[in-house]
């Protein structure tokens, strides 16, 4: 049975490993008695700190049992300490081997806190006796990197050492000096050896043993060649330095999985010029709309040149199979060759006009603005820009006002975030006028957003049978009774 007096043993013991608050009157004692702590430095008002405290909480429970302990420090209070460790921002997290410190870029998540405390807590570079020793050390994380270099080549050493603690957050180092690795790996010494639980299971180096061409090596191998987006990476052509993105959508992640072994082969080929990853399309949807996929069939692929505003939409019927090797590389080869046209991405055409304002989409937009004898006033907009939400009853009204007129004149308005029109238009709300006879230059609208206003601008701009039928309206205005009107 279980006591009243069991449960407050559990709760006490619960809060004896919780996350420790350090002053400076214990904060060296705490760090010199404890082999690796992780320390946030944080500030009772900062939400990041404050998001921050429930995983601290949680990962130092599951911390606690390998003797590896969480602590925090308020610098509101602890000033000079927070100084003293050049604390720019809240929180800053740093890892600290009794008073040897780094600080800590991983995600704020209990997963990635305890992996890297993991690997922190092994050494530096773990000295590995035989090749039996290397195939177990290989197992034990995601990327491990093996040294291959005899004992006494100190200058091996000393470049390995260096790599390794330039990247020990990241990666498992090991060393071996043992002859037999020669023959397993093919490799002779010195050499570096980096396995990976990915792709094609490692990679292999054995040119100068040079600092930083060695960490090029790390840098491009440790990278699996089709990675999955998550919120970390995200979709920022900075994270796949500036290229084309290849995008594989597929709900599950065993289609990803498989979809990924499928179009492996064609990811190499484009090594260097395309960047390549998978996606969830429901979490990231709105990607999926961006590069003009319409939401519903999975898996899909997808070809976006972000700097070029080039986007290529490749949808399937449903099926893995329609995502063939094949089909993708010709369509990445006419990429590569420019003969691959970009794909326009459009809400569904309206069947139905609700207000007076007429709905237009990047699929109608031709036809509704450009190709035709009327003028046409198209209001872009963005659904969350607040000065367009305030506008919008002036513009309605100003569409009724010309609703006689119809025959010359349309008043329309396209959501600019979910339909490609080029020139693309990126400030919102951004009026302009396509005058019938010149629907090539269009006249951009500067005035303030009353209907008064617009008024007048159709009237000075527009062709001059509208402002023909338009001369009475300014008395009419003046007078008050434009509402009348309405
Ligand atoms: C943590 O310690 C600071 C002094 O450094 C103190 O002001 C604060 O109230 C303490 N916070 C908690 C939750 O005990
Ligand atoms: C944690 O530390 C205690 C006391 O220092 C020690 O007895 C125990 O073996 C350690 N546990 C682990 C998992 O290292
Ligand atoms: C817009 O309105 C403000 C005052 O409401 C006025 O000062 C300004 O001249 C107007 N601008 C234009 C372009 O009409």
């Amino acid at each position: 049975m279980w006591s009243p007096y069991i449960v407050l043993c559990l709760v006490a013991s619960v809060t004896a490993v919780a996350v420790h608050n350090l002053t400076s009157s214990n904060f060296h004692s705490f760090i010199e008695g404890h082999e690796l702590s992780l320390v946030a430095f944080i500030a009772p008002w900062c939400v990041h700190c404050q998001d921050l405290g429930p995983v601290f909480e949680s990962t130092a429970v599951k911390a606690a049992v390998r003797n590896w302990t969480l602590a925090h420090v308020d610098c509101d209070v602890e000033k000079h300490l927070c100084r003293d460790y050049k604390i720019p921002i809240y929180p800053t997290i740093r890892v600290f081997h009794r008073e040897q410190h780094t600080i800590y870029n991983g995600d704020r998540k209990s997963d990635a806190m305890l992996s890297l405390l993991g690997r922190h807590s092994q050494p530096l570079v773990t000295l590995l006796s035989s090749t039996d020793d290397a195939v177990e050390f290989r197992s034990k994380d995601r990327v491990t990197i093996v040294g291959y270099f005899d004992e006494d080549d100190q200058a091996s050493k000393t470049v390995f050492s260096e790599i390794a603690k330039a990247n020990r957050d990241e990666y498992l180092f090991g060393s071996i000096s043992d002859d037999t690795f020669s023959e397993v790996e093919d490799v002779t010494k010195p050499s570096v050896v980096l396995y990976k639980s990915f792709d094609d299971g490692k990679s292999l180096y054995t040119g100068d043993f040079d600092k930083e061409k060695i960490q090029d090596f790390i840098d491009d191998a440790a990278t699996p060649l089709i990675r999955e987006i998550d919120v970390d990476l995200g979709f920022f052509p900075a994270n796949f330095g500036g290229m084309p993105i290849a995008m594989i959508f597929a709900e599950k992640p065993e289609e990803r999985a498989e979809l990924v072994e499928n179009l492996r082969s064609v990811a190499e080929a484009t090594k260097g010029k395309i960047a390549w990853v998978t996606a969830d399309p429901i979490k990231y949807a709105q990607r999926a709309s961006q590069v003009a996929l319409r939401p519903g069939k999975w898996p899909a692929f997808a070809i976006e040149d972000r700097p070029n505003d080039f986007k290529f939409a490749f949808p399937s019927r449903g099926s893995i199979e329609d995502l063939d090797p094949q089909a993708i590389q010709d369509i990445v080869d006419d990429f590569l060759a420019g003969k691959l046209e970009s794909s326009v991405m459009s809400d569904p055409v309206p069947t139905t006009q609700e207000g007076s304002v007429i709905d237009v989409v990047a699929d109608s937009f031709e036809e509704v603005v450009l190709n035709n004898d009327k003028d046409v006033v198209a209001l872009f907009y963005s659904p969350t820009c607040p000065h367009c939400q305030a506008m919008a009853p002036s513009y309605s009204d100003f569409a009724k006002l010309l609703k006689p007129h119809t025959d010359l004149i349309t008043v329309a308005q396209i959501d600019a975030t979910s339909n490609d029109v080029w020139p693309r238009v990126t400030s919102f709300p951004t009026i302009k006028l396509y005058k019938s006879s010149f629907k090539d230059e269009p006249i951009v609208y500067e005035g303030n957003r009353t209907v008064e206003d617009f008024v007048r601008f159709v009237k000075e701009k527009g062709s001059s049978g509208l402002a023909e039928k338009l001369k009475d309206l300014p008395d009419r205005l003046a007078s008050g009774t434009l509402h009348d009107e309405l």
